[in-house]
């Protein structure tokens, strides 16, 4: 095994990763502070821009608990039902302003993240033994448009208005 590098979470890395996320179809951008797939805690900081789509999806695995600290911008977490409606109780905002600075979340739990700024998380994530794995990783929602289809910008501003609905809870 390789040596352990210290790794900081500082104000230029997570510049540059917006940067990255910025220069990316995708409008995002991760880094990786975990070694490789293999290990069982994935660690990385999570760069939004405004109009990146997460594809709402769920991760079956008993082991596959997620959680997000916010470290800038502001964020919604959408929580949806089996049939795609989004669970406005469970659902939050994450930004500083209002005191709401993370979430955790159960595995087969259906969400998405919607960037109302463009921000940067730090997001833990758990894998079964083996690590991760693509195929097994995630269920994309059946209800959802895939990822670049023609459907998909008019769903992600249905999504963006269903988060800015969301009334902030303050902590
Ligand atoms: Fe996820």
């Amino acid at each position: 095994m390789s040596e352990r590098r210290i790794a900081a979470i500082n104000a230029a890395l997570l510049d540059e990763l917006l940067e990255r996320a910025a220069a990316s179809p995708r409008r995002r951008a991760i880094h990786c502070f975990h070694a490789g797939d293999w290990e069982h805690s994935h660690r990385m900081l999570n760069a939004l821009k405004v109009g990146t789509y997460v594809r709402p999806h769920r991760h079956a695995s008993e082991f596959q608990s997620e959680g997000f600290i916010l470290l800038r911008g502001r964020l919604a977490l959408l929580i949806f039902d089996e049939g795609g409606h989004v669970l406005r109780d469970q659902s939050l905002i994450m930004s500083a302003e209002d005191s709401c600075f993370g979430m955790d979340i159960s595995p087969a739990t259906w969400h998405s993240l919607v960037a109302l700024e463009d921000s940067v998380i730090y997001e833990v994530k758990g894998h079964p033994a083996g690590g991760y794995v693509a195929e097994r990783d995630k269920d994309f929602a059946p209800w959802s448009p895939e990822e670049g289809s023609a459907e998909a910008a008019a769903y992600l501003r249905s999504l963006e208005e269903e988060a800015r609905r969301l009334a902030p809870r303050r902590g």
